[in-house]
């Protein structure tokens, strides 16, 4: 029977890129996804962006630009960064749609009518200078616990306490710096505490739907039968908010995060309508059909709380099952700007370019739990070069060539392969219950082993010697013919993680005229095309150089863990930790341009090695929109070739022959257009302008500059 699954991942925040990070989840998901598809069940993927809110409106006003057109911006860049990673959503949308708009509408009305959103008046700081109410992580100053300076209106990062923000002492606005104000607000909100939502939520963490972790969890935040630790949730914010108004109360929105599960059903109202699927039978209340939402372990709080109980009481049905996953981290530490471990996507295409790289080993790392997955650069070289090069691709590349110039390309078993197949059919029974539980680590695991032996079985076999004995020539050809059909297998059930390769795999190799089926796993292999060249090993100069350029670069910093239970616990501090999280970002990135970097020793200025470059040639680059291909002199047998973003500010013509700086020891870094041999300075502030240096006459190149 073909089941009907909706699938989705967490909408990622409008107002910063795609990280390494992100992509844990959405990879987890695509795999969990191109899987469904391939054992032909109707699988629809969904996804959006999430676009409102105080921070996002806050930056496109610094950048002068309409919030929508930010969003429409960052929309296409995440769009590019997902496909290049082969994340392939069937829809992705945007909360700031009409159809998210519409169904927030429709939820709010029928909790209203329910009787579960009730208005009441709070106390709240307030810019009088910027005139606006500001959320906690736009107000600042000390903390009340240990008197640290500069500190965010939710916790204190010097002492670890947690606080309201009318508890800091002299505060003030980040907006505007000035002191706020208290203000009184009529404010929204949806009465978790009531009865009704107490026994439902208690009902739906037994009922199966969550992770033992999760349902833990979810205990600890209901409190033991017969207490009430839930509070209501306010759901409002007042003008000016980017985000929709609430129905019958003008100049109130709703907070981010209450459209932005629905925009899971506006971006897949998108997709029915394209395609004309029945909306209602995926989302009415006695659905038969099956509803997972794959989301890191942060915001599990929004997704097994306010999620079921909005649905619930406004007559949807409920998530089948919650699909939490844990944190990255990189070489064992969060990601962090300083180490250079802060990666977003773009940079990882940039530098190392090969995506299947890393959903072979975000694979080989993840399983059906919350615990964190970490990224160890030399491992991750490691891996794929012995693994995914060395073993798997090199079995298939030594065997290929006997059959090719012996055989003609033809696959032939002379003996009986009943057995050989009925262990196929075991095999692709066990890798599918495995992906189907998300364990994609024991996936890659088994399918090594079997990796293994074929190469064993290969060496065993000395096809070498065989070639060389035309009485063997039969066994060489069934030997090689099994190996072969060994890995068509293997690389069938390794496609929902390899999807690119398996397609170049089964069409180039193969000859087949299509991607692999999951009965390719156990149907005949007849021939091999000529064997060609499938995937090259990754340099670790190329790690390198990607981990030296994101040192110090104006990456935003990584987005903050989980707060321990210690400090979480609360509606309140759930909900300024999610606040926290989608302001570091914009803030970030924006600071970092206006302070000075902060005090270095000498020595470590010195291992910047500068040097006086003669620029020998300069040229254009074509199809590159900022860039001029320099060729300079500094003193070595060979120029070097930098590519430098300076098109802009300079005609190639005039630069030939000029004495400038250069970065003699940045780690090269390959590029679109070939390798960048080192960097060339040049001085840029918010003035437009761009200018690059030169040494006083008399200089000569190879200089040193210190
Ligand atoms: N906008 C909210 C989600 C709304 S869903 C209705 C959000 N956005 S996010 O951009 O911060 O994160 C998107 C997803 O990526 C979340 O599930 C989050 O847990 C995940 N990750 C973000 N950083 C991550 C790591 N460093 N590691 C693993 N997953 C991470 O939250
Ligand atoms: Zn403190």
């Amino acid at each position: 029977m073909t089941r009907k699954i909706l699938v989705t991942s967490a909408l990622p925040y409008a107002n910063g890129s795609i990280h390494l990070g992100h992509l844990v989840e959405y990879i987890q998901t695509d795999i969990w996804v191109r899987f469904q598809k391939m054992l032909g069940n109707e699988c629809h993927y969904v996804c959006a962006d999430d676009t409102h809110g105080t921070p996002i409106m806050l930056r496109a006003e610094k950048e002068g630009v309409t919030p929508e057109q930010l969003i429409a911006r960052v929309a296409e860049e995440h769009k590019a960064d997902f496909a290049a990673f082969h994340v392939e959503f069937d829809n992705y949308g945007s909360t700031h749609s009409a159809e998210t708009k519409e169904f927030s509408e429709t939820i709010y009305k029928k909790l209203r009518d329910a009787g579960l959103i009730e208005k009441r008046s709070i106390e709240q700081y307030y810019d009088p200078v910027k005139q606006m109410f500001l959320p906690d992580r736009f107000i600042k100053g000390e903390c009340p616990k240990c008197g640290a300076k500069e500190q965010y209106g939710d916790n204190c990062e010097a002492c670890g306490a947690a606080y309201a923000p009318t508890e800091l002492k002299n505060p003030y606005s980040a907006v505007s710096g000035a002191k706020p104000e208290l203000r009184d607000s009529d404010h929204y909100f949806f009465r978790l505490s009531d009865p009704r939502c107490q026994r439902f939520l208690r009902e739906w963490t037994r009922g199966g739907a969550l992770q033992p972790e999760a349902a833990n969890k979810m205990q600890e935040w209901l409190g033991g039968e017969g207490e009430s630790k839930l509070s209501d949730w306010d759901i409002s914010r007042d003008a000016p908010y980017f985000g929709f108004e609430i129905p019958g109360a003008p100049g109130k929105y709703f907070y981010v995060w209450l459209d932005a599960p629905i925009g899971y059903m506006g971006s897949f109202r998108q997709l029915c309508n394209a395609k004309g699927i029945d909306f209602d039978a995926y989302w009415k209340q006695d659905s038969d059909t099956e509803l997972y939402h794959f989301i890191g372990k942060d915001i599990l709080y929004f997704h097994a709380l306010f999620w079921p109980a909005m649905l619930e009481h406004a007559g949807f049905r409920t998530p089948t099952q919650l699909f939490a996953h844990g944190f990255l981290t990189v070489n064992g530490e969060k990601m962090s700007k300083s180490r250079g471990t802060f990666i977003t996507a773009r940079s990882y295409l940039d530098h190392v370019g090969n995506t299947e790289y890393l959903r072979y080993y975000y694979a080989a790392k993840l399983n059906g739990t919350m615990e964190d997955i970490d990224l160890n650069l030399e491992d991750f070289v490691a891996r794929v070069n012995s693994d995914l090069i060395g073993k798997y691709i090199n079995v298939a590349s030594r065997s290929a060539g006997f059959i090719t110039n012996h055989f003609n390309g033809e696959i032939r078993y002379f003996d009986d392969i009943t057995e050989f197949k009925n262990h196929a059919e075991e095999l692709r029974a066990e890798v599918a219950r495995l992906y189907e539980a998300r364990e994609y680590g024991q996936v890659v695991r088994l399918l090594m082993k079997r990796v293994d032996r074929l190469n064993e079985v290969f060496d065993e076999a000395k096809p070498w010697l065989l070639a060389k004995d035309p009485s063997k020539h039969q066994e060489l050809q069934q030997r090689c013919s099994l190996i072969l059909h060994s890995f068509k297998v293997i690389s069938v059930l390794l496609a929902p993680i390899l999807p690119e390769l398996a397609e170049k795999i089964a069409k180039d190799f193969f000859g087949l005229g299509q991607k692999f089926t999951w009965d390719d796993a156990i149907t005949a292999t007849n021939s091999i095309q000529p064997y060609q060249h499938l995937m090259t090993r990754l340099d670790p100069k190329l790690i390198e150089a990607m981990v030296a350029a994101n040192k110090g670069s104006l990456q935003p910093a990584a987005p903050s863990p989980q707060p321990s239970p210690a400090r979480g616990g609360s509606v309140h501090s759930e909900q300024r930790h999610a606040e926290h999280q989608q302001h570091t970002a914009s803030k970030e990135a924006a600071q970092a341009e206006k302070n000075f970097e902060p005090f270095i020793g000498i020595d470590d200025f010195m291992k910047i090695d500068l040097r006086v470059a003669k620029i020998v040639n300069a040229e254009q680059v074509e199809g590159a929109e900022k860039l001029l291909k320099l060729t300079l002199d500094i003193g070595e047998e060979k120029p070097r070739t930098v590519f430098a973003g300076i098109k802009s500010a300079y005609d190639p013509e005039k630069l030939k022959g000029r004495l400038t700086v250069m970065v003699a020891n940045l780690a090269p870094r390959k590029m679109k257009f070939g390798l960048s041999e080192g960097m060339v300075l040049a001085a840029s502030g918010e003035a437009p302008g761009l200018f690059i240096l030169g040494p006083d006459e008399g200089a000569q190149p190879g200089m040193r500059v210190k």
